[in-house]
């Protein structure tokens, strides 16, 4: 078991840890076995959270940038003093390699810096007035109290994304994770308390999805959702917050294409496409969902590729070496079942993997097929495991058409070194990140986010804080 200090079976409501009443069983995906409880919260609990966060608000938006600055990067740097605990906590339970999450960690910790820095540079605006007597004043406000709910693939990172922006633009924060990864967000209650954070600026609420997030759209304190998950409950809470008024930001499924092109560096496109796809074992909403491969270097990317792959250690991401976990859960698993059959069904060959791991549990062998189109699944649905799908295409036209087919609007990826295509697929792909020669994006300073069914709204960079801020113009009269 990670380091007990960091292990919380109470959540962090309104600066206090809250237990008692019914409670939710959290499981270690590698092993199977019971890891522990949290509590099963609801409502009243999430109301309180409200309360605590609204009577703070005043308080801490007053504080100065260069003060939230600072106490954002107390974070980082209490995030990255635990680095190696936070890691082994995140593995044990969500399943991910060691290496990988202790990476997340860093990655988590970066948003912290980033943001802490950024605070310091919401600037407002003096706009050249249409009046001699007048002055346009632009000023940039914290937009209140944000709720927040976020995922199991990146349990540290997505409260990050969320959480470091919100902080520095003065906003106080309430997070729900996901029920599969809870202890590595009340972590961050530990985090908070060591650092001094105000109470209430910084909650940690466990219970029932729909519950939560009814009062976050209904409760009239709350100013602002941000959601990481599935397209369709995405909708439905945009909806349900637009009922109220209230802002979002929405960062949702994909069905990222990954381009090889017959000119592309191909050892390049190989690491590029392992990197991107088997992160996180496919459990990525930037994964490559579709390969999309030029008829003339189809053969040898499958082949090269295809053996990387079949290399892959799988195994308990606690133990030395591992490159790839369990999947989540026996419904992540049947889902990467049911494409890998839909698919051999209507043609598809198998390069590797295909099947169960040997291990049992939700070990998956990481997977190869070729031979793949349009008309099966793993085209048009987004497997969230480790499966990549060989497409084969002729023209850059129909590359472009491949790719763009589809509701998703989130990553791309194309591998070429001819300059004058990689301007023209950049600007023709459909999508909100495009990697030109790169399989991972991921990083605090760049806007990440989507169009389309991917959602709305940017994470990370400065576009991410403005997320969080809302435009105020005064108009100062009487100055003849
Ligand atoms: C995600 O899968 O939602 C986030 C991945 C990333 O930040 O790289």
């Amino acid at each position: 078991m990670p380091e007990r200090r960091f292990f919380r079976e109470e959540c962090y409501i309104a600066g206090e840890w809250l237990g008692g009443g019914s409670v939710i069983d959290v499981n270690n995906p590698a092993t199977g076995e019971s890891i522990g409880t949290v509590p099963n919260l609801g409502r009243a609990e999430t109301q309180r959270a409200i309360d605590a966060a609204h009577a703070v608000f005043p308080e801490w938006r007053e504080r100065s940038a260069d003060e939230r600055g600072d106490l954002c990067r107390k974070i980082f740097e209490a995030l990255m003093d635990n680095q190696a605990a936070l890691g082994e906590l995140l593995t044990v339970e969500m399943g991910k390699p060691l290496a990988e999450a202790k990476g997340e960690v860093a990655y988590a910790a970066s948003f912290f810096k980033w943001f802490g820095e950024e605070a310091r540079r919401v600037y407002g605006d003096i706009v050249p007035s249409s009046w001699a007597d007048k002055r346009i004043v632009v000023t940039k406000q914290p937009v209140g109290v944000v709720g927040s709910i976020t995922p199991w693939n990146f349990p540290t990172a997505m409260i990050a994304r969320k959480a470091a922006a919100a902080l520095a633009a003065g906003c106080p924060i309430i997070c729900k994770p996901a029920l599969q990864t809870p202890y590595s967000a009340l972590a961050y209650g530990v985090i908070a308390d060591d650092i001094g954070l105000p109470k209430g600026v910084l909650s940690v609420i466990t219970g029932p999805a729909p519950e939560i997030a009814d009062e976050f759209c209904e409760n009239p304190k709350v100013r602002k959702i941000t959601f990481t998950g599935s397209t369709p409950v995405g909708k439905t809470l945009s909806s349900n917050a637009l009922r109220y008024m209230k802002r979002v930001s929405m960062e949702l499924g994909g069905n990222a294409p990954f381009i090889v092109f017959d000119d592309a560096d191909l050892d390049r496109a190989v690491d590029g496409a392992v990197a991107c796809k088997y992160r996180n074992s496919g459990q990525t909403c930037v994964s490559a969902n579709r390969i999309l491969v030029q008829a003339g270097i189809y053969d040898a990317f499958a082949e090269k590729f295809a053996a990387k792959v079949k290399s892959m250690k799988v195994g308990n991401g606690l133990e030395d070496g591992v490159e790839q976990g369990p999947l989540i859960d026996e419904a992540a698993v049947a889902k990467v079942e049911a494409h890998i059959t839909d698919a051999t069904s209507k043609g598809a060959e198998i390069l590797t993997g295909g099947k169960r791991h040997e291990l049992g549990g939700t070990f998956f062998e990481p997977t190869v097929l070729r031979d793949v189109a349009s008309t099966m699944r793993v085209s048009c649905d987004e497997t969230f495991g480790p499966v990549a799908p060989l497409f084969k295409f002729e023209t850059e036209e129909e590359a472009i058409r491949m790719a763009n087919d589809t509701e998703y609007g989130l990553a791309s990826y194309f591998y070429t070194r001819d300059l004058g295509r990689a301007w023209r697929v950049m600007e023709a792909l459909e999508y909100g990140i495009i990697g030109v020669n790169e399989g991972i994006i991921s990083t605090p300073v760049a806007p990440f986010g989507g169009v389309k069914d991917s959602g709305q709204g940017r994470e990370g960079s400065k576009y991410g804080l403005e997320d969080y801020l809302d435009i105020k113009y005064a108009l100062v009269g009487g100055l003849r």
